[in-house]
């Protein structure tokens, strides 16, 4: 049971911090070299919608899993770094739902709207707390693999 929880939390891990590197990394600099904004905001929109609904699942299993394995060994037998995870955690799921509930909704109706440059400083808003995101992350895991 405790080897399945690890393999979801992980997997979930997996597809968050990879969807973040290749949006950042791949296709953010490829569309703003191809796409002038009225074909690269719809397209950077849509593609941020799909990934955004795997990356609630990924919250819900990460939340779920990583609590299953920190109260089964109590919290107070937990090492210090997955107190940290937890804490890191939870603020990278703030962070999420802030980019999601504000810059993205923004975004949307940015597009909806034509008005470009606002899209263009929202994607620009959404990619910085990302990249937070993605350096939460690798800290998260850093602290639970050399904090025991
Ligand atoms: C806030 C909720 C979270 C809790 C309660 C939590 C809890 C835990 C616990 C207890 C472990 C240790 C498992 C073990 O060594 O047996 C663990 C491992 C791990 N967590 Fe989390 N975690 C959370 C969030 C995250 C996030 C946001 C990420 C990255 C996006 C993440 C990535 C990982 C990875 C990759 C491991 C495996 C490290 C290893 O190989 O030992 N966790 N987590």
């Amino acid at each position: 049971m405790s080897a399945l929880m690890k393999f979801l939390h992980l997997a979930a891990a997996i597809v968050w911090l990879g969807g973040i590197s290749f949006m950042l990394f791949a296709l953010r600099p490829a569309a703003a070299t191809l796409l002038a904004p009225p074909q690269r905001l719809p397209l950077i929109s849509m593609v941020l919608g799909k990934f955004f609904s795997l990356v609630w699942l990924t919250i819900g299993l990460l939340l779920l899993t990583g609590l299953g394995m920190l109260l089964a060994v109590g919290m107070k037998n937990a090492p210090l770094g997955w107190h940290l995870m937890f804490g890191i955690g939870l603020l990278m799921f703030a962070l999420f739902g802030h980019l999601y509930f504000v810059p993205y909704r923004h975004l949307k109706s940015s597009v909806v709207a034509a008005n470009w440059p606002e899209g263009g400083r929202r994607v620009a808003q959404i990619a910085a707390l990302a990249g937070v995101n993605l350096l939460l992350g690798a800290l998260a895991i850093g602290v639970v693999i050399f904090l025991v």
